[in-house]
């Protein structure tokens, strides 16, 4: 016998009793999306490898060992997303839509890093991505985080997720930040670990990411980016606050958030939970007014945020309940020469009739045992019975399959309006 090919390692199918619950997640997201105005942007899943080493920073993690990069047939180096934001500017500068103008955006699909697998972790996940253009205050750092709390209230979450936020300040500040930074942890260079004495030299501030308790007293004792703040990214900072404090958002303001990806600037910040252990990051986003200009365009102010799918629909309370909104409402058993044959024009004028009733029809052949069965484990509430004598009378039998209530007969021409009640 042929081996069983499998699916790649962190890429896992998405199985029919479980799409339920990501239609429940995406439906909700839509409506939130819709509902402050976002749009839906849809981008390639595949880039030039170029657009990723330029914003996401060639000595981030992601670049330096997780992308799916490959040559194509003509040579070009391309690599699968690893996230959106740099594929939604791409496709926006190419298309005119940032200069002098303000956008609101949203897309959603599956992203792809080589990271080690585990829970909560994979090579193929989801994200839904949201992203503003054109509007540099704080006052659209505050709705993308009151958007955010909006959707974990409607997917019932609110309790389980806790908002960290901090400011990077600019460009020029964090350069400034950098070599004191860098001062400090040479001046501690015993300390630190081997991947921090590598990031010493590429990129200082990943140090105070760390995940190494052993170097949580060394990183505790560090200067503070915000003792290097001007004016202006104070002020930004503050009325960030002070907006989330007026929307009564709770938050805890974390010194030591600095993302993983190099084109943040300003505000920074992340919904955890604690209850997923390792992997308990479920949407992370911020400011990143510098990637416009660094993308080759013209126009300074940018935002955004994605969150992690699995992870999302992993926090779901009893996340089998959205399965009765896929089972059929009604499953139609005909046994018969002639039942068989006036069922199939039967099904047919039900779903003219009745556009939104869910009702599979038994295939197969069997008697009425069989078909019962079947019935039953398709989650039907009610089986249509059409036998050869309800054919020739134009009545058909109803049995409920959840309830005591027995079997009744109905003449057709009542069934387009007993079937109603049942959606
Ligand atoms: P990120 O922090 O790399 O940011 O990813 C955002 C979220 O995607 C994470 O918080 C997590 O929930 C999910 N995620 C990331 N990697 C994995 C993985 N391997 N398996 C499962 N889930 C994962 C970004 O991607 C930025 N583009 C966010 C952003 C948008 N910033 C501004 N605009």
């Amino acid at each position: 016998m042929a081996e069983n090919i499998q699916a790649i390692r962190g890429m896992h199918d998405i199985l029919p009793d479980q799409t339920p619950r990501w239609h429940h997640v995406e439906a909700v997201l839509r409506r939130v999306m819709a509902a402050y105005g976002y749009r839906e942007i849809r981008m390639p899943l595949v880039e030039k490898t170029e657009l990723f080493k330029r914003s996401i920073g060639e000595v981030t993690d992601i670049v330096e060992k997780e992308m799916y990069t490959f040559e194509d047939r003509n040579g070009d180096s391309l690599t699968l997303r690893p996230e959106g934001t740099a594929g939604c500017l791409r496709a926006c500068l190419e298309h005119g839509l940032i200069h002098n103008q303000a956008h609101r955006l949203w897309y959603a699909g599956p992203m792809f890093r080589h990271e080690r697998p585990q829970k909560g972790r994979y090579r193929q996940f989801h994200q839904l991505g949201v992203e503003a253009y054109g509007m540099p205050g704080p006052d659209i750092d505050a709705e993308l985080i009151l958007l955010c709390r909006r959707l974990w209230r409607e997917l019932g979450l609110g309790h389980k997720l806790e908002l960290q936020l901090n400011s990077l300040g600019t460009a020029e500040e964090r350069l400034a930040y950098r070599a004191k930074l860098v001062e400090y942890f040479r001046a501690h260079y015993e300390q630190l670990d081997e991947d921090s004495r590598r990031r010493l030299e590429t990129n200082p501030l990943r140090i105070l990411d760390s995940k190494n308790p052993e170097l949580r007293e060394v990183i505790e004792g560090a200067p503070v980016l915000a003792e290097e703040f001007g004016e202006e990214s104070k002020a930004h900072f503050q009325g960030l606050l002070e907006r989330l404090d007026e929307a009564g958002v709770a938050y805890g303001v974390n010194p030591r958030l600095v993302r993983g990806l190099d084109y943040y600037c300003r505000t920074v910040f992340e919904w955890v939970t604690q209850e997923l252990g390792a992997q308990g990051t479920v949407c992370a986003g911020g400011r990143y007014d510098g990637l416009i200009e660094q993308l080759g365009g013209k126009g300074s102010a940018a935002v955004g945020f994605a969150l992690g799918m699995e992870r999302l629909i992993d926090l779901l309370d009893e996340p089998e309940r959205f399965e009765a909104a896929a089972q059929p409402h009604a499953y139609l058993i005909s046994v018969g020469g002639l039942a068989e044959r006036k069922a199939v024009a039967l099904a047919e004028s039900l779903r003219d009739a009745l556009p939104s009733l869910r009702l599979q029809e038994h295939r197969g052949g069997g008697g009425f045992k069989s078909q019962f069965k079947r019935a039953d484990k398709s989650g039907a509430q009610v089986a249509l019975i059409l036998g050869d004598d309800e054919a020739r009378d134009l009545t058909i039998g109803i049995k409920h399959l959840r309830t005591d209530a027995g079997q009744t007969t109905l003449a057709q021409a009542e069934l387009v309006s007993f079937l109603q009640t049942l959606i």
